[in-house]
Order: C-alpha cells, then structure tokens, then sequence
C-alpha cells in the first residue's frame, strides 16, 4: 500500500505478477502446469468469478447442475440471474455428500451446460476423490457441459488429507480458489480461475466490460502468500489458521457428542454439518434454529442450502475455543 504505482488501476484479468504466482503455486501444489498469459484470471474474491463465469457461458433455457445443499450462489447468482434452470444435484449422507451422477436423468444432462462441484464442501464438510473428479469429468466429455469446480476449501483440510484439483485429472474445465480461507483474507476480495482457456477468455472478456480488477496491492500481498508454497504441504501460515480450526473442530464434536448429539467429524472446511436432534426432526430445521437463536446460539438453517439440507444445521467454527465451550452448554439446555 505505501507503494504509489501500486495505486492506479489494475488489471481486471489480473496483474502478470499474479497470475504467475498463481501458476508457481498451481504447479508446486498440485504439480499442474499452467500458462499465466490465458490460463488464468484474477477474480475479485472467488463469489464473483462463481457468478460471472455462467455469466459468460450460460444462456437462457440452459440447465446448470448445481449441488443442493450447496452455495447459494451457484443456483442463484449464476444460474439464475442467467435466466438459466438450475437442476438440483442431491447430496445425501448415504452417499457421502456427493452426487449420484448415474441417476441424473439423461435428457438432463443432455441439456446441461455448466457442473458446479465444490469439494470440499461447504455445507457438508465432505470431500471428494480423485476418482469421484474423474467419473464427473468422464460425464461431462459424454455429455459436452463444463465443469466449474470451487475449491475455496482446499487448504482447510485436517491430518494427513490433502485435497486434489480437477486440474489434476483434466485441464478442460474450470477451478476457482480464493485468498480468502487460505491466507484469512475474506475481506480482502482476492481470487482466481485457472483451466481451460476458451472458459478462462470468456470470462476475462465479461469482467473487463464489468469490473476494473483487485487493488494492485492485494493482488501482490497474495502472490506473496501464495509464494510460501514449496510443496503440497501447507507453509506455515496456513498450518497455524488451520490448526486453530482442527481444535475448534474436536472441542466442537467432543461436545455435541457428549451431550448426546451425535455428529460426525469432517475431515475437512471450517464447517460441521449435523442431522438436527431426534426431539426437533417433525419441525424441521428453521424451528430448531429459532429455539437456538432463543438461546444464544447462531447456527445455520441446512434449508437455507437447499432443499436438501432440510433436517440439518450447519456450525461454522469461526468462533474462539471458549465461545464453543459456552454454545454447547447452551445447546444442552435444550436438547
Ligand atoms: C463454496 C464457496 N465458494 C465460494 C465462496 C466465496 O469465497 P470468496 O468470494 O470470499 O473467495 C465461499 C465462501 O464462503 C464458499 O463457501
């Protein structure tokens, strides 16, 4: 910020600089080789490139599979201010939180332009294998739809769980990842899109007629971040954010359990995603949540995810240890 050339208007496809951090990191994290000139955009914040690259690619009447329960953005933000259809991909705990691809209708797919995926996952906390990337990847060659696979999470992961990219398994589609959880800039509107250079042109033309870039100064604050990398292990400044999580996230789990809530321990995100007490399930989530709320604790309707994720709350383990310590004596008031 003290630098004065760092002030005038960037890029709105990204500085040069920044997109090669991007490639450097693309390229010791997941060993994918990326070219910074048209493999790359900076994005303000990994919501807006979400949006616009349907903005781009979708057109009226065209069929977007989104995740449900899912970020809100995919069916909202993307598909629908496209005048699009959203088609709700299903993800049940009975299949750990993925879609069943092989039961998507084929007239559907036939139709659909755009996947989104996200893995990890927020609402569910579930993750995704390579071989799970591959079948989706596999679906889409068969039925010509891109996939935009939104990877915010992909640093938050906990123990010896390192989460791959699409990128890995096929260049043809789209990845989305933000400074935001990695480096705890949420507030500081910095992402990027990698993939696919026609997707990744499209894109670039849509922003340049919308928005006029990230500051400079953040661009290179994150390309800095970005260079801690020199391998697939998280530098230090990451591990430390997330070690602060992992412990939130078993003080968390340890307690609901204790209290006899049953919940399972995600193995990655910030988020905890449980069915709602027994007590509660005839009024659904909405209701439990108000009850919370009633006593002091936030947490999020699953409803407000998609129709799916009625019957479940979403924790975010944004809150320091001993504020989790007093929700849980709270939440035992009433269940
Ligand atoms: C799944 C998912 N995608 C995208 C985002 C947007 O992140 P940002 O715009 O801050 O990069 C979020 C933020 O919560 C998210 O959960």
């Amino acid at each position: 910020m003290k630098i004065p050339k760092n002030h005038n208007y960037p890029a709105s496809m990204g500085e040069e600089d920044f997109r090669e951090a991007v490639a450097r990191w693309y390229k010791v994290r997941f060993n994918v080789d990326l070219d910074p000139k048209d493999e790359i955009s900076n994005v303000i914040g990994g919501k807006e490139g979400v949006a616009n690259i349907a903005r781009a690619f979708i057109n009226p009447g065209d069929i977007v599979l989104c995740p449900n329960p899912g970020y809100p953005v995919y069916e909202n933000g993307a598909t629908k201010l496209c005048d699009a259809e959203p088609f709700s991909m299903p993800l049940l705990r009975e299949n750990q939180f993925l879609p069943e691809l092989d039961t998507i209708d084929k007239k559907v797919l036939k139709k659909a332009k755009l996947m989104y995926l996200n893995y990890p996952n927020n609402p569910t906390g579930a993750i995704a294998s390579k071989e799970f990337l591959k079948k989706a990847v596999d679906y889409a060659e068969d039925y010509n739809f891109f996939i935009v696979h939104d990877n915010p999470y992909s640093e938050f992961t906990f123990g010896d769980y390192i989460a791959p990219s699409i990128l890995q398994i096929d260049q043809n589609h789209v990845e989305i990842n933000s400074a935001s959880k990695m480096f705890n800039m949420t507030g500081f509107r910095c992402g990027w899109v990698a993939g696919n250079r026609d997707l990744i042109k499209g894109l670039r033309n849509i922003k340049s007629q919308i928005d006029s870039g990230c500051p400079k100064f953040i661009q290179r604050a994150v390309s800095k971040g970005l260079d801690e990398y020199l391998s697939n292990k998280k530098p230090d400044i990451v591990q430390k954010t997330v070690d602060i999580y992992e412990k939130r996230r078993d003080i968390l789990i340890k307690g609901l359990n204790d209290i006899g809530w049953k919940t399972d321990k995600p193995k990655a995100t910030f988020y905890v995603w449980t069915q709602i007490p027994e007590k509660y399930r005839d009024f659904g989530c909405m209701e439990f949540v108000k009850k919370l709320i009633n006593n002091g604790v936030v947490i999020t309707p699953g409803i407000g995810f998609g129709q799916y994720g009625e019957g479940f709350v979403r924790f975010a383990l944004t809150q320091p240890e001993d504020r989790i310590y007093e929700a849980i004596e709270r939440i035992n008031l009433i269940i």
